[in-house]
């Protein structure tokens, strides 16, 4: 009964696809970064609201949306989304909990963008424009619990 065979090509093909999958996360996320960028850009210009605010952004403009999609791409994926160090990889690399009000008070704003620009312990370190990595510091800034 040809109709009822059981697929054998389909244990091997989940494989290659999990492996391949393993391999996309561990490639160096800079690489995304630069695929990203120029498109989220226009994409905001061309779907942009249309309101009066889009003006005075001008020249800055793109800094905090691409800000946003960094930290959603490249950090996220570890801190969650929040920043709580409960993204899908969290518990894996065990990632820092960017809220803790304690640590928030005795570290410094040079300090944040040094861990982002060389890395620390498990987290890789990121290859970033020093305007995205102010942008960073102040959205880990934001994740500051009372
Ligand atoms: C692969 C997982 C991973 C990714 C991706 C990641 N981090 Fe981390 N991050 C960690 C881990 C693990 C630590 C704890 C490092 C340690 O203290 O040894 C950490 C710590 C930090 C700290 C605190 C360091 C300190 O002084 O204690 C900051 C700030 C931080 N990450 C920001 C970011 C930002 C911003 C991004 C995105 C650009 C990012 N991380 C991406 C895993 C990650």
């Amino acid at each position: 009964m040809p109709c009822r065979r059981t697929p054998h090509w389909t244990l091997p093909l989940a494989a290659a696809l999990t492996a391949a999958l393993v391999a996309a996360c561990d490639r160096p996320p800079s690489v995304e970064l630069k695929e990203w960028t120029p498109s989220d850009h226009d994409g905001e210009k061309k779907a942009g609201d249309g309101t009066a605010k889009q003006g005075a952004r001008s020249d800055a403009g793109g800094a905090p949306a691409l800000v946003e999609i960094t930290w959603r791409n490249q950090c996220a994926s570890c801190h969650g989304a929040q920043g709580k160090g409960d993204g899908p990889q969290g518990p894996m690399f065990k990632a820092a909990d960017l809220g803790r009000a304690d640590w928030q008070a005795r570290v410094s704003d040079a300090e944040i963008a040094r861990t982002i620009v060389d890395g620390k312990g498990r987290m890789p370190k990121f290859d970033l424009p020093d305007e995205i990595v102010q942008g960073l510091v102040a959205r880990v800034r934001s994740f500051r619990e009372p």
